[in-house]
């Protein structure tokens, strides 16, 4: 990264380091149960809630009690079922619609990472019905607090439960990003574990190495509290302990109520220390191809903490000391390396891949420029790299059948010598992108005219 840049980027993350203590953090208030959700609704004068969800959660019959408990207090409930993973802007607009149309006071988000994003851009949109979705991307750009939102997590992962964060998909374009504000936090929680019971094991292994993700990123950043570091300890350890047996048995009810705890403490570790470029860049391969999030981030994780080397080595050591994975007396380097050796071997055990399907070279710049929109200057990682360094990591993650493609002439890159990052900011990206796109027109008429001779 150009050194202007470099400077940019680390001066804006200092001052939002500095501001921490004031920012309007806040948890969501727990509840226990679903019968409380529904008193609280009462209490609040409201006659009908909107429940965004997905169709697997309602085909699983899991909001069947929150229903019947809605129905004995006489709260009326409308199901928004249609989320889909990577929620997209058109799931937003349509469960808004259903939200006005039908008169809702307040919204329930039931389900994964997926259901909740949608469910707080949906209130986002509600208190904002002038500003697009598109218009609310990166961060403080609602500022208008939601309509009431209760938060049930039912996959152990992403914390959105508790974060001040929605990642949503333009399905016109495939751009996934995240869009940060303070009143995106849902007010109130319900964790019960009873409704992650279902899971099934591949889900239950991404997910679980998601929220290992974001505490693993929230540590090693560089704008980290001791309550983020306490609580990026806390989810590790419930990881180590807790996630494989979630795996390998989905029934064991200790191992699913720790994960969610853990996902939640996660989640409480990155909305205040951010996340880093594993993020960055699984989002752009979510928005692009659809990959399940947390399989993209578990994929990329170990390849990052190699690339930041010793960049982040002291604080890796010290999370990998305190959460078990490494010997309380192993040196910097050694506790490291555990700490990437036991990434991929948790990897291995739950059956996920070391590379992943369907990367094309082609879609790589503007994956990259996308990446790095989105962590730069946010995200104070370790060691910033710019989209020209953020592309060789989709090539380190891609499949080799995908690859090979490249000896065959398909090949190519933003970084090539006629598109070397001369300067720093957004117009070179764009010039990048913009030369990319061109060079792949060029070949598609190229691609064109051969098929219309050979048809002659
Ligand atoms: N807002 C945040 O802070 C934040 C943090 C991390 C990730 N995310 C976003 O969250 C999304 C991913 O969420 P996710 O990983 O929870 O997955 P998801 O919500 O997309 O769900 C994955 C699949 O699991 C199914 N599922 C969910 N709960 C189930 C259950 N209890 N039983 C059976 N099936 C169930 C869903 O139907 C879906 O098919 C991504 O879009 C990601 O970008 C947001
Ligand atoms: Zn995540």
């Amino acid at each position: 990264m150009h050194p202007v840049r470099k400077l940019w980027c680390r001066v804006y993350q200092t001052a939002f380091r500095i501001a921490l203590p004031v920012l309007p953090y806040r948890e969501p208030k727990p509840l226990k149960t679903f019968g409380e959700a529904a008193d609280l609704l009462v209490r609040k004068n409201i006659t009908r809630v909107l429940i965004v969800t997905d169709r697997n959660i309602t085909k699983l019959g899991l909001t069947r009690k929150l229903e019947q408990d809605l129905t004995e207090r006489g709260v009326a409930y409308t199901i928004f079922d249609e989320v889909v993973p990577n929620p997209t802007i058109t799931n937003v607009e349509a469960a808004r619609e259903r939200y006005l149309a039908d008169g809702c006071g307040a919204i329930i988000a039931f389900g994964g990472g997926s259901a909740m994003d949608c469910a707080k851009v949906t209130g986002a949109r509600i208190v904002r019905p002038k500003k697009p979705v598109t218009k609310m991307r990166s961060i403080l750009r609602i500022l208008r607090p939601l309509p009431l939102l209760i938060a049930v997590p039912t996959t152990a992962g992403t914390g959105s439960e508790t974060t001040l964060a929605a990642v949503i998909t333009d399905d016109k374009t495939h751009y996934k990003y995240p869009i940060n504000d303070f009143c995106l936090i849902p007010h109130y929680a319900v964790l019960d574990y009873r409704t992650t019971l279902g899971l099934p094991a591949h889900i239950t292994a991404t997910t679980g190495m998601d929220a290992l993700v974001h505490a693993t990123e929230a540590y090693i950043g560089r704008s980290t509290t001791r309550e983020t570091r306490e609580r990026a300890i806390e989810a590790v350890s419930l990881i180590r302990s807790y996630l494989l047996r979630a795996y390998r048995d989905g029934s064991d009810a200790e191992a699913r109520a720790q994960m969610l705890h853990a996902a939640y403490c996660a989640g409480i570790a990155f909305t205040k220390s951010y996340v880093g470029y594993v993020h960055a860049v699984a989002h752009s391969l979510g928005g692009q191809y659809g990959i399940a999030h947390g399989l993209a981030n578990a994929v990329l994780l170990p390849y990052f903490l190699d690339e930041y080397g010793e960049a982040c080595e002291k604080r890796l050591a010290e999370l990998a000391r305190r959460s078990g994975v490494a010997a309380a007396d192993a040196a910097d380097a050694e506790a490291a390396h555990a700490f990437i050796a036991w990434v991929r071997d948790m990897n291995e055990q739950m059956g996920i891949p070391t590379t992943l399907p369907g990367i094309r070279n082609e879609d790589i710049p503007a994956m990259a420029s996308h990446a790095d929109a989105e962590g730069n200057p946010l995200y104070p990682v370790p060691r910033l790299m710019d989209a020209h360094e953020l592309e060789r990591m989709y090539h380190v993650v891609q499949d080799p059948a995908d690859a090979n493609r490249a000896a065959e002439g398909t090949y190519e890159t933003a970084g090539g010598a006629e598109a070397a990052p001369t300067a720093p900011g957004i117009v070179a990206r764009m010039k990048r992108v913009v030369r990319a796109a061109g060079r792949r027109a060029k070949r598609a008429a190229r691609r064109a005219r051969t098929t219309i001779q050979q048809n002659r």
